[in-house]
């Protein structure tokens, strides 16, 4: 999974998946199909890139997945009514709402009015408090399959300290709880960083982990990595420039000059993007399982 210093998503995820495979082919004799259902109402181009990946990730390992889109001038009402309708379905087990969502939606009222046992992402407030309180349903997908990254280039948490960068709720927060919870996977000493931090680089040249997720392209550079460092790189940035389609993904991390002095480090794309789509399946195989019992 590792080509030099540079750390392969795809061929962790492609790992996980083959696992994947067999929890789904044991559920298939006992009967189960595990399915999704994705909803999008955005005119987001990333928005429906995402979604069409999540739902081409689902037809290859046989999960049954169903789309809702819905206009992005909608009545709210018409969100919620979609979310009570899946919620209500014995045939779907998970439910991803695809973020953000349009202004007219009160976005904590979607979180909020998903069936918590359905929540795939792990945004409803009962599954963030239970992460917090170290009981984890569902672990948010992202920051999830960053820990499995970690695990597959055998960086060490324990004791490591880990500079988280962004705090927001689909990432920065819940990787940082992840970080600090005790083993498998936890004991980091955790600094969160964001936006009105004083000397970001001050704080990244100390650590051991470096966890890059406040959507700014190339906020960091190889100056501000520390020798021997793990530099997991979340960022997908759309900048312009003179390709086909108009622009080209950039991460949060600038790759050709952290890759000097870092140990480890994910490259965008090919990082931690298949691997939240990958999470996000385990989590709908967990769903389907746990609501067979
Ligand atoms: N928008 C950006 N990341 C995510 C995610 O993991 N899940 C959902 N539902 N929306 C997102």
């Amino acid at each position: 999974v590792l080509d030099g210093n540079v750390l392969d998503g795809n061929a962790v995820s492609d790992r996980i998946r083959e696992d994947l495979r067999e929890s789904i082919d044991a559920l298939d004799d006992a009967g189960v199909t595990p399915s999704l259902a994705t909803v999008l109402m955005s005119t987001d181009p990333a928005s429906e890139t995402y979604v069409s990946m999540k739902q081409r990730a689902c037809d290859d390992l046989n999960i049954d997945s169903v789309h809702r889109e819905l206009d992005a001038d909608a009545p709210a009402a018409e969100l919620y009514d979609t979310i009570d309708d899946l919620n209500a379905d014995p045939d779907v087990d998970g439910i991803l709402v695809q973020m953000p969502v349009p202004d007219q939606v009160d976005k904590r009222r979607v979180l909020r009015s998903i069936d918590p046992a359905k929540d795939v992402d792990g945004f409803h407030p009962e599954n963030v408090g239970r992460l917090v309180a170290g009981d984890p349903r569902f672990k948010p997908c992202t920051p999830h399959g960053i820990q499995r990254l970690l695990d597959a280039a055998d960086v060490e948490t324990e004791g490591a300290h880990a500079v988280v960068v962004g705090r927001s709720d689909i990432v920065g927060k819940p990787m940082a709880n992840l970080l600090i919870q005790k083993a498998p996977d936890g004991n980091a000493t955790v600094t969160v960083c964001h936006s009105r931090t004083e000397d970001l680089a001050s704080m990244t040249r100390q650590a051991d982990i470096v966890i890059a997720a406040a959507g700014y392209p190339e906020l960091i550079d190889g100056s501000m990595i520390g020798d021997g460092a793990a530099v997991i790189d979340v960022g997908v940035n759309r900048v312009d420039a003179d390709t086909e389609k108009g622009y080209e993904l950039v991460g949060d991390v600038d790759f050709e000059s952290a890759k000097g002095p870092a140990d480890v480090i994910t490259p965008v794309p090919g990082g931690v993007g298949p691997m939240t789509i990958t999470m996000l399946l385990y989590n709908t195989v967990k769903a389907a399982s746990q609501q067979a019992d």
